[in-house]
Formats: C-alpha cells, structure tokens, sequence
C-alpha cells in the first residue's frame, strides 16, 4: 500500500477499530478456545469481538496456526487489516543454539550472525512477522536470572552483536517473506535493578545511563530496529512504559526512531502496582502519553482507549499516530498483499534440525564453552575406554536455556548420546549421583557415583543449575550449585583424580571451591540442541575451546555489583589482591577480584602474545591510530584466540575505567602460525559522557593494551591532540 492508501484506510477507521490496532492479544487465547485471558488479567474478554479488532497477537506454534489465525481474523475484520503475528526467538526457533551469554563468549559477532540467520529463516518459516529479540541489556549482576538474555557484562559485545542480530534478521526489505522484523528489548536498563531481583527498581545516574545502559539500544535503533519494547522497571522513579523523557526524548527526539513502541506483557497495568497510576484508565492514559503504541496482552487499550480519546484526555491525532506507526509496520512486511509473510510448512519440515542448522548450533555450542581450569587432563586421549559419566546433568535434555521454545528439549543431543556418537566403543557408567534442585537432599545415591568413578579411566562429572532457575522472574540471592552437588563434586574427585567437571547454567556461579578442587573445569552454559555432540568434540579435541568469559565470575555474590570495568577510586588496594589493607577499597575477607576475570578462557594450545605496535603516537580528532598485535600459535594444536583490545583513559574529567574493551576480533592459527591482527582507534572509541552528560573525548594521554581484563599485557601510550 502507498502512504496515501494507508491515510486513507486510517480515516475509514473506527475509534474502537484504531484502538485495536494496538491491542495485542494471546494466541492461546484463539487457538484452544481460552476465554480466559493470559496473564494476571483474569477478566475475560470477548474473543469474538477481540479478533474482529486486534492488531497483533504473540506466542503461536506453527505455520499451519499461524495461517489460522491469520484466516480466523480476516473472516471476522470488516477492513481486512491483517495482524502482526509476533514470537520470542531469543537463540534459536526449532534448531536451538547457546544462551545468548554463551554466545557472549565467542567474541565472533560473524558467528552471531550465521545462527541468527539460521533462526531468521526457521521463524520466517514458522509465520513470524516479529521476533522480541535482540535483549541487549547490560548486566552486571548474576543474581538477576534474566543475565543469560544478555551477551555480556561489557555494552560494546551487546551493541555490536546486537546490531549484527537485526541486520540479520531484518535484511534489506522487510517485505520479503523470509525477513523477519525485530524487537530490541528491554529499554531501559532492566538489567541493572536493585539487589539483582527481576523487575525491580533502577536508579542510575544520566550520565550512567547514556555510557553504559543506553549504547546498546541505540546501536539496533541505529542498525534499524523496528521495533522496541520498554522495560518493567522504573526508571529514576518513571516505570519505562510511561517514561517521556526515556521514550519520547531520548528514544524518538533524540535517537529519531521511528518504529513502533510495544509494552512488555502487562506493562500498561503494572502502572497501577507500581502506583504511579490510580487505577487502569489512568495508566492506559499515562503510557499514551509517553508513546507507547501497543499494549501487551493486558488489553488495557481495549478497555479504556476509546473513552479517554472521546472525552479529549487522550488526542485522537495521537492514537491516529500510534495506529499509522502499527500500519506501516504491517505495510513494510508487506502484509496487506501477503498476510501470511513466510509461514510455510513444507519449508519448516526442510529447515527444522536440517544438518546445516545442527552444524551451526553445534559450533556455536563449542566456542562459546569457556575452558577454566585443565592440569593436563583434558582432552582425554582416545586410549580412554572406560567413562564415569555422573551428575545431574549426565542424561540431562534440557541444556537448552529458558527461552528456548516449548518442547526444544526433546531434539536435544545428551551427553551419552554425543560421547557414542564420537566414541562408540567407549564404556560409559552413567550415575546420576545427586540433584540439581533446592529441594534435592538425597544423598543415597553419591556412593554408587563415588564406586564408578573409582573404577574409571577418567570421569566426567555433569553438575550445575536447572534450565529453569534462570530466566524471567528466576533471581537468586546465592549462587552455589544448588542440592548437594558440591558433596557429590568433592567425593568423585577424591575418588578419582582424572575428573573433567563440566557445567550447565544460564549465569555466572560461585564455583570457588568447586575450582579448588577440579582438575578441569568447562563452562558449557546452556548449549542448545547440539550440546551433547559438541561438549563430546571439546572433551576429545576434536574441537579445542576458545571462549572467553562475557561476563567475570565471582568468588562470593557480595562482589556484585562487580563490573570489569570498574574505576580505581582515590585508594585503590595496592596488589596482590589476595591480601587486603586496611583503608583502602577492599574487603576484609575476601579479594576484590573476581574468580575468573570477563575476558578469561583457556586453549588446549598455547598462544604467545608477541608485540602490541602503533603505526604513531598519537593523533588528532580527525585522525586513526593503527595498532598491530601478533600473536602466535606455539602449541601443537590449531586454534582461535579473541584477541582483544583494551583502553585506559589515565586522566580525565571524570573518572574513568581501570580497563575498557573497545575492540576484538576472532582469529584461527594453526600450530606455529603467526596472525597480526590490527586494530583502527578513532576518536569516537576514546568518547565519555561528561559531568553535563555530553559525549566528548578529552586530548591527553591514553593506554592501550591486549590480554583479557585484570591481565592487561603490552601497554602503549598514545596521545589524543586538541
Ligand atoms: C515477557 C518478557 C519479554 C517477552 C514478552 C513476550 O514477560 O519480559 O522479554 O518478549 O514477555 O513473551
């Protein structure tokens, strides 16, 4: 449709009939005939007459629903507008690669692409107009269970594996039935909420916000997203649904996007509970104001929209606005002419769990495991015939991660099923041991893992967190291995020193002592479908590990907040950090660093940074610096490294980090290779957000350097001119 037709079909509209267009509803609601609405709304509302006007509906199974639903709504729509049929595709839609922290890990925003690709065309397939993904709030505390969403600790990873997701998915022309629109979510910093409880309240300075919460948003507003979903929280004192200065000034003013606004699920109502709207009109009223455009499941918009537009509360110039924004959304997909976009069986039975999707999601799930601790005993030389494989995760099929789809766990490739795959004459004793859960006390089982483990050649010791205690409302004031775990982890080890203890989970753990005492210890995270098959790879060295850490991993959860890049106050503890000194900042008990730095992941080969060069000292505004590392391969086995690259800005207006990652790039050598890997710095890299909340670089000297964070290596200076 043109702009004008679009004009004309507005004009031609009801109030009621704009106001659907903002009303989202519950697939489940149409698809099993369930008056009851979903969510906490336990009014029930009038299907018949809601699918005659809503304007979208999310969480739909298939092609073959969402043609029905489609069909369903079109029958009973009197203007035939057809509906954005929306869906969370957060890593993966049938074929499921790692958490989206996993994928932090890779530090290879091509390989981000690749599988975002892979689940673009599954969605396209499946009838999905739009996907509520990139999630790219920065998140420094595990406590939050919604960590696993994220990259990364670090805005840079969000930001650019963020922008490398909607390009992905999106592609040049929306209307093509195989690109899918996307949602960046959830805006803004819901990540950073008090204590690390889900959804509670963010207070965080301007000058905070704009230099590390909002970069990442602004990068898919800038990659062009179209769509963004306002976060729960408030927002120094705003929930972000009703937040003007968050959405109409700095989102619309300020970043000029010009997409669709959509509440998160009950968004709208929650205004009342987070009592800064008396009662449900007030809210509907509040979030109209602050251009919000669609209304989550709740159906606030529905209930009260039109009255406030007919008693002039609400302008009617500014529903027309929300409705066009929603219109052309729809006209972009190219909806109107094909309202089923890619919905199509015949390709989902081609492209579900196809070998090329399983190869993807299988090397995603290699290099985004991060290699923490190996005494010499990973990989176990194929000599091995005889495998203790024990823990609660040993059989375990949900490896997939909270967001994966319904069911996703039964295409999941197991631990034995993986290791006969690679090794079918291996002997595998399986023992569970133990649980993974709170609840889980029985201990009647660790002595017959203990018995295995004795008798193997080597174990492989499967523990970690449920798929379900990370996530959406999943936080956790402790972070130890739930269940007796540890007790499970200290007799298997005692029993049988040739132990790999390999773990599942969607945060960042406490695992002191469990890294005291494992020889080898691999963070699998939740790998996906093919996690079985990879860990196998990585156990053997078919695949060496390159991950590295995306966000650091503490001794204790009292650390946290503890971000990387922290700044060095005015009494930094002198090192060694293992010991503390009274009036600095430091901890009585414990060292201030995490236990395992972001940045950090071992190889099975050796990589020796060599040299760190700079083709000048220093440059003006207008200019580049250009900063060579080589970086050699002097182990026998080929390999990847993330090479990154850290600044420090010495002295400035305000304080600045210790250590800041402004670039990284991926590289492959093999045994004896040598790779220059450069780096191009430009101003733009050495910007802060001032004490005026201005983004400005300051002349003077800056650091760089390479390693990971807390073992910077090969410093140089260089000089920024006026
Ligand atoms: C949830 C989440 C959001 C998701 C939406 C739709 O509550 O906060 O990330 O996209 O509802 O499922």
């Amino acid at each position: 449709m043109t702009d004008h037709e679009l004009q004309e079909l507005l004009g031609r509209l009801t109030i009621e009939e704009k106001v659907g267009q903002l009303v989202q509803c519950n697939a489940s609601q149409f698809i099993r005939n369930n008056l009851e609405m979903t969510g906490p709304d336990g009014e029930l509302l009038p299907a018949e007459e809601l699918c005659r006007v809503m304007g979208s509906l999310l969480t739909f199974e298939d092609a073959r629903q969402a043609r029905e639903l489609q069909d369903m709504h079109l029958a009973a729509d009197p203007n035939k507008i057809p509906l954005l049929l929306m869906l969370d595709v957060i890593h993966g839609l049938r074929t499921t690669y790692p958490i989206p922290l996993a994928m932090g890990c890779t530090f290879d925003d091509e390989l981000l692409a690749e599988c975002a690709d892979m689940a673009r065309k599954e969605s396209s397939a499946c009838g999905v107009h739009v996907t509520f993904n990139p999630m790219v709030d920065t998140a420094r505390d595990a406590r939050w269970g919604r960590i696993l969403e994220t990259n990364s600790e670090e805005p840079l990873i969000n930001s650019r594996m963020g922008a490398a997701l909607v390009r992905v998915t999106q592609g040049q022309d929306l209307s093509r039935k195989e690109n899918v629109a996307c949602c960046v979510k959830h805006y803004a910093a819901y990540g950073a909420g008090e204590a690390g409880r889900d959804y509670n309240t963010v207070e965080l300075s301007e000058r905070t916000l704009r230099e590390t919460y909002f970069p990442a948003y602004k990068a898919c507003v800038d990659a062009g997203v179209r769509l963004v979903m306002p976060s729960f929280n408030s927002l120094n004192g705003i929930p972000s649904v009703a937040n003007k200065w968050l959405m109409n000034q700095v989102l619309r003013e300020e970043w000029g996007f010009d997409g669709v606004v959509i509440s998160d699920y009950n968004a709208v109502g929650e205004l009342v509970s987070h009592g800064v709207a008396s009662d449900l009109r007030d809210a509907v009223r509040m979030s109209m104001e602050a251009g919000c455009d669609i209304d989550m499941v709740r159906n606030a918009y529905y209930l009260h929209l039109a009255d406030l537009v007919r008693e002039g509360t609400v302008p009617e110039e500014a529903l027309n606005e929300a409705v066009l924004r929603v219109l052309n959304l729809k006209n972009e997909l190219g909806l109107f002419e094909n309202p089923y976009h890619g919905a199509d069986e015949e390709a989902e039975k081609q492209l579900y769990l196809c070998r090329e999707h399983r190869e993807i999601a299988r090397r995603a799930a290699e290099e985004s495991a991060v290699l923490l601790k190996n005494e010499g005993i990973l990989p176990f030389s194929r000599d091995v015939k005889r495998i203790a494989l024990i823990g609660p995760f040993a059989e375990e099929k949900r490896l997939n991660g909270f967001w994966s789809r319904p069911g996703a766990e039964q295409y999941t490739v197991t631990i034995p099923e993986g290791i006969r795959a690679l090794l079918p004459e291996v002997r595998l004793d399986i023992e569970r041991g133990c649980g993974a859960c709170f609840e889980d006390t029985d201990r009647s089982r660790i002595d017959a893992a203990v018995e295995a483990a004795r008798k193997a050649d080597a174990v492989i010791l499967a523990v970690g967190e449920p798929e379900n205690y990370s996530g959406e409302g999943r936080s956790r004031a402790e972070l130890s291995l739930p269940g007796p775990q540890m007790e499970l982890a200290r007799r298997v080890i005692a029993a049988n020193p040739h132990t790999a203890v390999v773990l599942f989970n969607g945060r960042p753990l406490v695992l002191t002592e469990l890294s005291d005492i494992a020889p080898a210890l691999l963070e699998m995270w939740y790998p996906g479908t093919e996690g079985g098959n990879a860990l196998a790879r990585l156990l053997w060295g078919e695949a060496n590990p390159c991950g590295k850490l995306s966000a650091g991993l503490p001794r204790s959860v009292g650390q946290y907040p503890m971000p990387y890049n922290r700044t060095n106050t005015g009494r930094p503890k002198p090192p060694p950090d293992s010991r503390s000194v009274p009036f600095t900042s430091c901890y009585l008990d414990m060292p201030n660093l995490p236990l395992y730095s972001f940045g950090y992941g071992l190889s099975y080969t050796d990589f020796i940074y060599e040299s760190l060069t700079m083709d000048q000292k220093s440059m003006n505004r207008d200019g580049e610096i250009r900063v060579t590392v080589t970086l050699r391969n002097a182990g026998q086995r080929a390999g990847k490294e993330a090479v990154q690259l850290y600044l420090q800005d010495p002295v400035a207006s305000v304080v600045r980090p210790v250590q800041q990652l402004i670039d990284y790039r991926k590289v492959a050598l093999k045994p004896g290779e040598r790779a220059e890997v450069e780096f191009v710095i430009t101003e733009k890299q050495l910007r802060l957000v001032n004490a005026e909340c201005r983004e400005v670089s300051e002349p003077g000297e800056f650091r760089i350097s390479a390693g990971y964070a807390d073992h910077l290596i090969l410093t140089q200076s260089f000089e920024l001119k006026e």
